[in-house]
């Protein structure tokens, strides 16, 4: 007992949209092949939002699910937090615009930009909120729409990305559960190797910007794959030690889901069985914030997680940024 109160998750939901994209699809598209994308990177299909729905809708259609596992109203939420790369738009924060549809009239609601970690660091803000009492719950959401920054041109990256959404209602749990710890880290050095580099501060959007096509996500594969495979090791074993717990004592992990081979070489590292990792990159593809969330609420549909057990989720991505944390479910 530190005086601090015990923060867990207390609700849960997911959303994609309807349209499925497959790789077969893609074939058609752009020079690439379905053994290409299946061996290099686990992809089989991905989800794809429709021309009317923004990443609000789909955080809407998660939070909602959230609640309800909760057995919570909008009004008992105190602060909102969205996990986004792709914004509804710049301002008003999507945090807020979805404050407003769901009718949580009592919650704070900021959006968090931290890439695919934006999620994990979503999670060490808002369970730090309620630790020390300033709040009692909150609704974090991961979400993104990758499909509207995505150069369906470019067969290095459009083969990659999906778009969904996860969210959790989080809360005070019985001592013992809960948030154990978290790791959280940037090499901001590294940014330029996956960015968006158009529509900022810095290069404001200019039919010039649009020509050079600034406005879709630039990726250097082959360097986060290394920067990926690194930190994955590296955050897992860095919140295992404060967490005071051992890679022998993880039932279920629950990693960002990029690339299947950057997924395996994690496990292997830790030593894990298949049945103690969910992977969904499968059907969903990179969904960047939405993917911890959509493997958690997943893992949590299928029942493989039981009272006491020890979750590990980690996530790397654009910043360039790494997240991990330790639960007891
Ligand atoms: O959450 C955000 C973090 N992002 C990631 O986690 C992505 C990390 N990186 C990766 O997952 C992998 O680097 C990729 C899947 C993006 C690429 O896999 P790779 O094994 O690193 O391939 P590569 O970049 O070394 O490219 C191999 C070849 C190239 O051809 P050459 O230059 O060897 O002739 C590419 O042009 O594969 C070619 N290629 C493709 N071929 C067919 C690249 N994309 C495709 C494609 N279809 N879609």
């Amino acid at each position: 007992m530190n005086g601090l109160r015990a923060v867990g998750i207390i609700g849960t939901g997911k959303y994609v949209p309807e349209k499925i994209l497959t790789n077969s699809d893609l074939e058609k598209m752009v020079d690439t092949n379905d053994e290409w994308i299946v061996s290099r990177t686990g992809i089989k299909e991905r989800h794809i939002a429709a021309p009317e729905q923004a990443t609000s809708d789909l955080a809407y259609e998660a939070a909602i699910k959230a609640l309800e596992s909760a057995g919570m109203t909008a009004d008992q939420i105190d602060l909102i937090i969205v996990a986004t790369v792709t914004p509804d738009t710049f301002f008003p924060s999507t945090a807020c615009i979805l404050q407003d549809k769901l009718g949580a009239k009592n919650a704070a609601a900021f959006d968090l930009s931290a890439a695919c970690s934006g999620f994990v660091y979503s999670l060490a803000t808002a369970t730090n909120f309620i630790k020390t009492g300033m709040y009692n719950n909150a609704l974090i959401i991961g979400a993104d729409c990758l499909s509207r920054i995505t150069d369906y041109t470019d067969r290095n990256t459009c083969v990659l990305f999906g778009d969904g959404a996860g969210a959790v209602v989080i809360g005070e749990v019985p001592e013992g559960r809960g948030f154990q710890s978290f790791d959280l880290g940037a090499e901001g050095s590294g940014g330029p190797l996956l960015n968006l580099a158009g529509g900022g501060s810095r290069l404001p959007s200019s039919p010039e910007t649009i020509q050079d096509k600034n406005h879709f996500i630039y990726m250097n594969g082959r360097e986060v794959f290394k920067f990926a495979v690194r930190v994955m090791g590296s955050a897992t074993e860095a919140v295992l030690t404060k967490a005071g717990k051992t890679k022998e004592d993880i039932d279920l992990f629950v990693p960002h889901q990029a690339n299947i081979r950057i997924i395996q070489s994690a496990m292997n590292r830790l030593d894990l069985p298949p049945e103690k990792c969910i992977i969904n990159v499968d059907k969903y593809a990179n969904t960047s914030a939405a993917s911890i969330p959509l493997a958690l609420v997943e893992a949590a549909e299928q029942n493989r997680m039981k009272e006491g057990d020890t979750i590990l989720m980690v996530g790397f991505g654009g910043g360039l940024t790494w997240g991990a944390c330790v639960l007891v479910w």
